[in-house]
């Protein structure tokens, strides 16, 4: 081939690879750390509440006359928290613009969580303003803890800058950044603290988000199987195993396999072992619904917000997030992840309500709806992982009901549990991490409201609040004697608002923070 042709060759492949990336898939913004201040482009600048600016900022100052404080006095800066402001760097300094991004008050009390709205909310702010990747100088050298201050900066700035704009075919529209920068002092300290710490926690986050996002034609019980696989490649101590629906029959699975029946994409289970502590140590089991697409089955659902139900798979995806999440910062802990997988739809072969199935357990269910489909994989997922694993705990995750969510709104996962000493260390890891949990009542009457005077049990009590119901049901597949929390995600595993932390609208990985943050404050 000519040099020409060859050049013409890499051009081509240059700009499909742009495209086919953005078309193909949304890789989680890279993140760099640089103990060099940038001369040209644009700049994200800290300023803390009292006025004083940092060493970084006092350098631009001085070699800019004062220029810089004069700009953030004449403006009026206040520099609180989550409020920004925009300036031309002054003459001489080389940058473009410096967006002045508020510290609030200078102490160390700032919460992890603190630290990362604030780059969240900045790098949002950025992506909105400027057309190049501006460099982020948090510009606090004084405090004690810069490093991981800067990681969390990092973090938050991360995840806040997630955007699924992977459909767009007019790039103008595209915010998704290849990659953000990070000045640091301490440039070890924080690139080690990030990488150990937070950035699997980014990226487990990431990956939930995009499976949560994709469309039902996308993401289906064995494409999601296959998005995941691909994710833990490489990763040590992780173990895959998949149930296809031959495997359920025989393991007598009849809860799960009747939800698959009336769809052509077939169910799964997948289960993740990540043993990263001692041999023998009883592991965490973390099970989500993992309902691809819920159309309500025979009992339909209408059909003015039905696409929405294409992230009715996000409990599932948070489990295999957190389980990506630990297995990333190497985490002391035995977790299994289990993601419960089908689609409800009205085929043909699609079960009816009134039917009876038998599940795993041997206890039988009457479907009285069959919109009532995600207790049905969790009654198998959880038996599976209760009798399989024998945990020191089980957590399920489900977008489970409508009722918990008109509880709720957008704020609190509700937590339902039989054993109210686990609830303290849930409520604290939610408040710590960011995904906020209340607690919803789960007593007799609610599991006296799902009997069935044909089967043992039926899918739904109608005389009984509709969250507690489905708490009741799912917690009738796990042993009293496993300490046990179910956490119904459906009114904060999708988010309509742009927020620091939970990114653009859509998928919020509700869970995987949580989760994250509870098995570190308990278990490692
Ligand atoms: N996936 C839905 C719950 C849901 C509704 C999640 C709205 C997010 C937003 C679930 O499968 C469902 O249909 N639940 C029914 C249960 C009822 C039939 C007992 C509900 O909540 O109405
Ligand atoms: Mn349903
Ligand atoms: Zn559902």
């Amino acid at each position: 081939m000519k040099l020409n042709s060859v050049l013409i060759l890499c051009f081509m492949l240059l700009g499909n690879w742009q495209l086919g990336t953005a078309a193909k898939s949304n890789e989680p913004t890279q993140i760099n750390f640089t103990q060099t201040m940038p001369t040209e482009g644009n700049l994200i600048l800290g300023v803390f509440k009292d006025g004083q600016l940092g060493p970084q900022g006092q350098a631009i100052d001085k070699a800019s006359d004062g220029a810089l404080s004069h700009a953030i006095q004449a403006a009026d800066f206040e520099a609180k928290t989550k409020t920004t402001h925009l300036i031309t760097a002054p003459m001489g300094s080389g940058l473009d613009q410096i967006l002045l991004v508020g510290l609030g008050d200078r102490d160390e009390t700032k919460t992890k969580l603190q630290w990362q709205d604030i780059g969240g909310h900045a790098i949002q702010k950025a992506v909105s303003l400027f057309k190049t990747s501006p460099v982020m100088v948090a510009d606090v050298a004084e405090l004690d803890n810069r490093a991981e201050i800067t990681a969390n900066i990092a973090f938050g700035a991360q995840i806040g800058s997630y955007y699924f704009d992977k459909y767009y075919t007019d790039k103008k529209r595209h915010k998704h950044q290849q990659s953000l920068s990070f000045f640091t002092e301490s440039l070890a300290q924080t690139r080690d603290h990030f990488k150990q710490e937070l950035e699997p926690v980014a990226k487990g986050l990431w990956y939930t988000r995009n499976i949560a996002n994709e469309p039902a034609n996308v993401i289906y019980p064995e494409s999601f199987v296959a998005q995941w696989r691909a994710h833990f490649k490489g990763m040590d101590n992780i173990k895959i195993k998949v149930l296809d629906e031959k495997d359920m029959l025989k393991k007598g699975m009849g809860a799960i396999y009747g939800v698959g029946q009336g769809s052509q994409r077939p169910p799964r289970m997948m289960i993740v072992e990540y043993m990263g502590g001692t041999n023998n140590e009883a592991p965490v089991v973390l099970v989500g619904k993992g309902i691809t697409f819920d159309t309500g089955g025979i009992s339909i659902k209408g059909s003015k917000n039905m696409w929405n139900m294409k992230f009715d798979m996000a409990g599932a995806a948070a489990t295999m997030g957190t389980v990506y999440a630990l297995a990333g910062r190497e985490a002391k802990v035995n977790v299994v992840g289990i993601a419960a997988l089908a689609e409800n739809m009205p085929g043909s072969k699609a079960q009816r309500p009134g039917d009876v199935v038998t599940s795993m357990s041997g206890k039988t269910i009457q479907i009285r709806s069959t919109d009532a489909e995600g207790r049905l994989v969790l009654a198998d997922g959880m038996y599976y992982g209760d009798v399989t694993y024998d945990p020191t705990i089980m957590v399920d995750l489900a977008t489970l009901t409508g009722s918990a969510s008109r509880a709720l709104g957008r704020d609190y996962g509700a937590l339902f549990t039989r054993h109210d000493d686990l609830v303290p260390d849930f409520i604290e890891a939610g408040k710590a991490s960011g995904d906020e949990v209340w607690q919803l009542p789960l007593n007799k009457n609610h599991f006296k409201a799902i009997e069935n005077n044909v089967a043992d049990v039926m899918n739904s009590g109608p005389d009984a609040p509709g969250a507690s119901a489905g708490a009741a049901f799912v917690g009738t597949f796990v042993r009293e004697t496993t300490p046990w929390v179910h956490l119904d995600i459906a009114g904060v595993a999708w988010g309509d608002k742009t927020t620091p932390s939970k990114g653009s609208p859509g998928a919020t990985a509700f869970g995987v923070r949580l989760l994250n943050q509870y098995i570190k404050n308990n278990f490692e």
